[in-house]
């Protein structure tokens, strides 16, 4: 989902209210006179953002024009020092260096360098994200896993093998970013080989041949690696009509998750009628709409199942009842002469008798309670 509070920016009339919405977004001031959205001819967009263009050059929210004389911008970078900084890997190969690394020699490097942060066979923990969850193959596949429609479910796994979309980024990420905090001291060689090693643990193969422990990986063959999650994503951002691509997907409001409900049917309760009202910078193509109040999200709530009272009594209650207190017995005479309220109160919480809690089960009390029914009259309700 997007974050819509950078996407969005507010009518004057409610800023104070949603200072919040507010932030970076320049008083709204993207209209001005000057201001167009488009660059040669084309929609400037990134991210579903349309941004204005003053002078031939995008500025997120606003663009000023007034820098006082005062305020030091610094000055260009050298040609050498962005070279030093532009080491991007792009999935074509390009910045990708000639170099090799084995599986072997990735995983004494990670073992030096990196289990600390990123656990036993990439593993994660502390915060720290995992590297692997087994085969990146199978992991993909819980990609569509929902816990919206099934909270008990198991969730998807994201991670590099199952998720990312291209194997350059790891290189990349490994050679600019990491080990952390001392990024940028890895040889190529040791970035191919701790980009094996990644490999291995995510129970790749390359060209049919399982990157094994034996394995030694290089830069032809880093090449040919197949995510599994590639075609994954939309838009297609990749080569040369990526642009395009994103350009026509956000024209398109009914591709943002927001906008597929109709603009009537948004609110779902108790929402604000005109008091707050948000628009999306993109002028005319999306309408304006009313967000919910309240903008957290809670798990559904579980509607409860009724149980079957006889089961539950075989279940979770024979073991103890079946010869004295059993269902319907005439011992329960006396116990029944307090109330029932009382009786129900001392089979929720337990007695010192010898009754546990709910009999040890998890019921809700109104379950439990047509079980203490059938229990205390052999009778189901
Ligand atoms: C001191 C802790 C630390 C060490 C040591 C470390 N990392 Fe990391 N690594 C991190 C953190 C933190 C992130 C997440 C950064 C973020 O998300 O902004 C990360 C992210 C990554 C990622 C991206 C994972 C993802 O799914 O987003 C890779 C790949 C990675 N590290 C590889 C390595 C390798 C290889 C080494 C050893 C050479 C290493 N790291 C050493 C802390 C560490
Ligand atoms: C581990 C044994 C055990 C299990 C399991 C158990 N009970 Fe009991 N239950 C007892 C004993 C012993 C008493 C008598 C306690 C007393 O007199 O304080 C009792 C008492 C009760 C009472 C009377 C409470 C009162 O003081 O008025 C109810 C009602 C009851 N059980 C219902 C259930 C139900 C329903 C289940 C199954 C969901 C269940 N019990 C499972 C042992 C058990």
């Amino acid at each position: 989902m997007f974050k819509l509070d950078r996407k969005l920016i507010i009518s004057a009339s409610v800023a104070a209210t949603v200072a919040l919405f507010a932030v970076g977004c320049g008083g709204g001031n993207t209209n001005t006179s000057t201001a167009t959205n488009t660059l040669n001819g084309k929609v400037t967009i990134d991210g579903g953002v349309v941004y204005p263009v003053v002078n031939d050059k995008t500025g997120p929210y606003y663009v000023n024009t007034n820098i006082p004389a005062n305020i030091n911008n610094g000055r260009v970078p050298t040609a050498n020092e962005l070279k030093a900084w532009n080491k991007d890997v792009m999935p074509d190969g390009t910045g990708l260096p000639e170099g090799s690394g084995s599986v072997e020699d990735g995983e004494e490097l990670y073992e030096a360098q990196c289990v600390m942060c990123h656990g036993d066979f990439g593993s994660g923990g502390g915060g720290y994200p995992s590297l692997s969850k087994g085969n990146a193959v199978e992991m993909q596949k819980t990609l569509t896993n929902n816990r919206w429609k099934d909270p008990e479910a198991d969730g998807p796994v994201r991670v590099f093998g199952s998720y990312w979309p291209q194997v350059s980024t790891l290189f990349w990420y490994i050679k600019d970013g990491m080990p952390h905090p001392f990024s940028k001291s890895l040889s190529t060689d040791e970035t191919y080989a701790l980009t094996a090693y990644i490999l291995n643990i995510n129970e790749f193969e390359i060209d049919g041949e399982e990157v094994d422990d034996e394995y030694v990986l290089d830069r032809a063959k880093l090449l040919k690696v197949k995510m599994p999650n590639v075609d994954g994503f939309e838009p297609n951002i990749d080569g040369p009509n990526g642009r395009d691509n994103v350009r026509a997907y956000y024209a398109n409001p009914t591709n943002f998750g927001a906008l597929k409900v109709k603009y009537e049917d948004r609110c779902l309760k108790d929402c604000q009628k005109d008091s707050v009202k948000v628009r999306y910078i993109q002028n005319g193509g999306i309408k304006d709409f009313l967000p919910p109040m309240d903008s957290t999200r809670n798990l559904p709530v579980e509607k409860e199942v009724k149980v079957d009272p006889v089961k539950e009594y075989k279940n979770s209650c024979a073991m103890c009842h079946s010869s004295y207190l059993s269902p319907g017995s005439a011992e329960w005479a006396g116990y029944l002469t307090k109330g029932m309220d009382k009786v129900y109160a001392n089979a929720i919480h337990g007695t010192e008798g010898g009754m546990p809690a709910k009999g040890g089960t998890s019921l809700s009390d109104a379950n439990f309670k047509t079980v203490v029914d059938y229990i205390t009259t052999g009778k189901v309700k």
